[in-house]
Formats: C-alpha cells, structure tokens, sequence
C-alpha cells in the first residue's frame, strides 16, 4: 500500500523519482507527488490527484523540478479521499521538513492534539502530516535529523517507511521503516531508496534490505545506518538475480496477461529446484524428518488468493498425510485464542511478505511458541525473515494487482509440503510417492495446454460480459477454486459473484438463481461429480445458464449444460493448478471486454501493508 522512492546522487532526481514510482504503481495509484531539494536544500513539491500519469504531465516527466536529491510517493488512500491535499509529501510550514510515507500510524490523533497545542496547524486528513510534523518537532528540539526520526519512532505506533529530506541537509535523506517495506541499493551514481525492488533494480542490483527501527542515510557518498541508539551498523547487501525486465510488460497487453502465461516456467522452476533427479528435497526449510512426523497438526494461514491456497492445501494434506489442517484467514485468527498444544506448525502463505494480517498472525504464533513455515515471493521480504522456516516460490516479480502466478507457485509449496509429510508419515505408498511426483513435473505442460484454449474462453467471456451476478460452485479442491475464480473475476471486471461449496446453495442462496443467472460449475474431483452435478442441476431447473469446466476424463455433463470447458487430466490432488487457469483468463477476458484498468483495478493495492 502506497510506494515511496528516494534519490540522492549526481543526476537529477526527479526524473529518476518518477521512473521508480511506475514500477510502483501497483501499490496503489490514487495521487501522487514528488519533491526535490537544490544544492542550497530549498525544496519543490508538486502532487496530483489521479494516477501518476498526471504528476508525469504537471511536472513534464520530472524536468520542471531541478536537484539531485528526492523522494516520491504513490498512494493507497487510508487517512482522507484521493486528493492533492492529501498526496504526500508533506512539510512543516516552512517546507524545512517534507516527508513520504508508507504504513499507518495508529495514535495519530493523539500525536495531532499534543502538536496542535504546541502550535503546530494542519492542512490535510492524514496521518503522515502528523508524522511529518512530529519529525518537524523534535528536529527543532534536538538540532539533529537522526535523534528527531529515532524519537519519532519511540512516540509512533503502528507502520511506516518514512522518508524526510531536511532543508538543512542539502543532498542527503534520512529513512525508518517499521513493518512497511524499505529497500536500499547504492551504485556510483547515488542512493536508492524504495519501497520494492523493481523500482531501482534499473540502477543496481546490490539491495539492502532495512530492518525495524534501522535509519539511513542516503547520500551520493554512500548510505549509512544506523540503530535507534544513533550508533552506525554494518549490513550486508543481497545481490538481486531476476532482471529488471522481468518487472516489465515485455510487449503484454497487460501485467496480468504476461503472468498468467508466465505459468508454466514459474511452476517448472519452482518444481525443478526442490525435485532434482526424482527427489523432493526440502533441506531448505531446516525442518527435519523427525519434525515432520512428530507434528500433530498444521494451521495455514493469509489472506485473499494466499489463504484460497492454504483451502486446496487442507484438502491434499488431510487426504495424503492424514494430518488435522485447519485454514483460517489472517485477520480473523491474529485476534482469535486459539488452542493450541505447541506441536502445531503453522504456515504463513504471502506473495508479497509483508502482507500486515499475515505478519501479526505469524507473530502472534511465534510469541505462543508455535514453529512457523513461511511460503513467500519476495526475497527478504519481511515475513520471509521473521518466520522459522521460508519455502520460497520462484515467481519472479509479480505486478499485477490481481494474483495469478505466485497463486500457482504458492500450490506447488503446497504439494510439495504435502507430498512431504506424506513420505515421512508413510501415509501414502512408495508407488504412489512417486506417480504425485512424476505428476508435479508435467504440470507446466497440462498448463500450457490449458492457455493453448484462451480464444475460447475469450468468447465465452464476450457471451457473458453483461452478467450481473455469477456463482462458482463445486466440492472439495473444486471448492477451493471456485472461492479463488470468484475472488479473481470480482476482483478485475467488478461483476458481483460468490462461490459456493456446491451443496450449500440450496441452504439459502439458490434463491438468488433467476432466469440467465450465469452459474459455472467445476468438475475435477470424480468421487464428487455427480452430486455437483445434480447441484448445478437444480440451479439450471431455476432458470441458471449452467457452464462448467471439467476434467478430460469427466463423464455425465448433461446435455442441456450451455457450455463444457475442458481441462487435461491429472491427479486430482492437483488439479486446482489446471482449472485456476482457465478462470484467471476468464476473469481476464471479461474486465478487458469491460474497459477495466485490469493491473490496477479500482480500490486495491498489491501489497496491504494495513489492517
Ligand atoms: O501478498 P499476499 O499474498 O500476502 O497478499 C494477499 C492478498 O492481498 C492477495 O492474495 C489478494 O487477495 C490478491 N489481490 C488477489 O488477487
């Protein structure tokens, strides 16, 4: 939620400030604003409602504003509606302190009265303005830019990256993050600061990645940081392997189009680098094969799309290793007592690391005691380093708002996991062992086939564009699907839909079904068919257009069913790797047909760094 940039270095800033904030975009796009300091510190800030492009327009790519040094900022509104008021930066009166920021910081409004009886006037509705002015604060009491952002720290609560250019420190920024990503790369040319690595892995691929409470400064000589002691700290930086063109749209209509095609080598290589030479190794998590038997049960847990995963994962894990799962999403379990023994392992699953649910729900469970796995995208990220163990998925870089490879890559984990516990529980046969093994390498095959039919989900998805409402249904691992389709399709094309495990419908909601209401029915699990069947029969009996997408070998789909999408076969364990895919293009297709900004859609952001 909400990307900052910094620069100071031997260019001008602004240019650079901008580039880095479209690799951005994604975290949120409703105004933005950018301000440089000249070689005497005085500092510019020009913002803009509306996507960056305005802020591109007002300040002709960057060239009106002249110096070497800046921040930036995209932004996911929390505090205040979109507007240029509310755009960060923000400054003290006399624009010696301008700040960015990414997070939300909780006591704000007792910050505000505490600095409003001390003088202090407030123009806009946002928590950063108090923050800005807090660092304003004790700048003016201590005389010193490192002791004002370490007493900001011991007076906030809650989440930032904060970047603050001081007039007085021409060329220089100093930065604090807590719980809100910050990353730092230092080339000859100047310092970076951002708040995900696409932006800046134009300039260098040597990052930094910052830890709670750790300032920096950033310079043209270099960066250095610190603790909130003031005393300076050594970092080691990790040298980034994925290129800058894999954050880029390559010739793709859109970041998702890409990604969603991007599926097959995301899953080849996040299969091909834990099973080598027909082994499963997992060595990597530290877990040993003691740890894996001796476990009485497993708690997954995220949120959106991630949490859809841990669904599948119940499903294979209790059916393969026959251990107790439960799922539970992110928000609801950090605030929840659960029960627990301590031979639980709890799984945290998170593209992005920094997801704030998720996060406070792995600490939650690691303050009880509770092992935690941690199957994560990005690298460094921070649930990647505060969990005990880290799967991490080799998706690459994923822009797109709307989840789609990391979802995929988070299943193999999964599997693999499951595939685990299995073996060393000997839960499953050899012979069967290695038949899901030989099955998790084909994937990526079954999954280009699966694209090779995208024309005519494109149709359909022109057949159906006006409909106002969709249900997904299906049971078992089909449900999982359907609670993610559906997820995807209200997601990018806006049309209200719900999914349901198919034998709920008649408990209520079939009194929703009316003429033409489009219900898509998945049939991949084969003990469970018939009776989906009969489900989506009774909806068709109400007047439901019913369209379903089945397995190869699925027999039965009655013939007054309007439509039949295939899939190839596979294990049913992991089908939900094939079938997703169809549905993520279906939900492609239609907020395309409908206009939608399909990478950016309306009042998301990629990475919810908030409650
Ligand atoms: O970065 P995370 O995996 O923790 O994000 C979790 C959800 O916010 C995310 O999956 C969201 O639901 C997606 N936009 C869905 O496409």
């Amino acid at each position: 939620m909400c990307g900052i940039v910094g620069y100071a270095g031997n260019r001008q800033a602004a240019p650079i400030i901008l580039d880095g904030l479209t690799k951005l975009e994604y975290r949120g796009y409703d105004s933005a604003g950018v301000a440089v300091s000249d070689k005497n510190g005085d500092i510019d800030i020009i913002k803009a409602k509306g996507k960056l492009k305005v802020l591109y327009g007002l300040t002709d790519g960057g060239n009106k504003l002249n110096g070497l040094c800046g921040i930036g900022h995209t932004r996911w509104a929390t505090h205040g509606e979109p507007s240029e008021n509310n755009a960060h930066p923000h400054c003290n009166d006399d624009k010696t302190v301008v700040a960015v920021h990414n997070g939300i910081i909780e006591n704000f409004s007792p910050l505000k009265a505490k600095l409003m009886r001390r003088g202090y006037s407030f123009y806009s509705d946002t928590d950063t303005e108090v923050a800005t002015k807090l660092v304003d604060y004790y700048y003016k009491k201590y005389g010193e830019p490192l002791r004002a952002i370490s007493e900001f720290a011991l007076h906030v609560r809650g989440a930032y990256a904060l970047a603050v250019l001081f007039k007085e420190f021409p060329g220089k920024i100093f930065a604090i993050r807590k719980d809100s990503p910050m990353v730092i790369g230092y080339t000859d040319g100047g310092a970076f600061l951002a708040s995900d690595v696409p932006a800046i892995l134009k300039y260098t691929r040597n990052i930094y990645y910052t830890d709670n409470h750790e300032i920096v400064s950033l310079s043209n000589d270099g960066v250095v940081f610190y603790n909130l002691d003031r005393e300076e700290i050594r970092k080691e930086y990790t040298v980034i392997s994925w290129d800058a063109e894999a954050a880029e749209k390559g010739g793709w209509e859109h970041f998702m189009l890409k990604e969603i095609h991007e599926q097959p080598a995301v899953v080849r290589n996040t299969v091909n680098y834990f099973l080598h030479d027909g082994k499963l190794d997992l060595s990597e998590l530290n877990l040993s094969d003691e740890y894996f038997k001796d476990t009485e049960s497993i708690i997954i847990t995220g949120c959106g799309s991630a949490y859809h995963v841990g669904v599948v994962a119940q499903y294979i894990l209790e059916d393969i290793a026959r251990i107790p799962v439960r799922v539970e999403i992110a928000s609801e379990f950090r605030y929840r007592k659960p029960v627990l023994n301590g031979k639980e392992l709890v799984i945290v699953i998170s593209q992005s690391g920094e997801t704030a649910d998720s996060l406070a729900a792995l600490r939650e469970m690691k303050e009880q005691g509770i092992r935690t796995l941690a199957i994560v995208n990005v690298l460094g990220s921070s649930i990647a380093r505060e969990a005990d163990s880290v799967f991490y998925t080799k998706a690459g870089p994923e822009i797109s708002v709307a989840t789609t490879k990391a979802y995929s890559a988070q299943l193999i984990a999964m599997y693999m996991i499951a595939l685990k516990f299995a073996k060393v529980r000997a839960t499953i046969s050899e012979e069967y062992y290695t038949q899901l093994k030989n099955e998790l390498l084909l994937l990526p095959e079954k999954i280009e086939t699966v694209l090779g039919s995208k024309e005519q989900i494109q149709k359909f998805a022109s057949e159906m564009m006006d409909k106002q409402d969709v249900f997904f249904i299906g049971r078992g691992i089909d449900y999982a699907v359907s609670i993610e389709s559906s997820l995807k399709l209200k997601e990018i094309s806006y049309i209200h839909s719900e999914a349901y495990a198919a034998g709920e419908l008649k408990h209520g909601t079939i009194s929703l079904i009316e003429n033409g209401t489009l219900v898509l029915g998945i049939l991949t699990q084969s003990k469970l068919t018939e009776k989906t069947i009969s489900n989506l029969v009774e909806t068709a009996s109400r007047g439901a257009y019913v369209a379903v997408l089945a397995s190869e070998n699925t027999l039965g789909i009655p013939d007054s069913f309007k439509k039949v999408f295939r899939i190839p076969q596979t294990d049913e364990h992991f089908s939900a790797s094939l079938a997703v895919i169809t549905m993520q293009l279906f939900a492609y297709y239609l907020s395309v047909l409908r206009g939608n900004d399909v990478d950016k859609p309306r009042n998301l952001a990629k990475s919810v760094t908030v409650e």
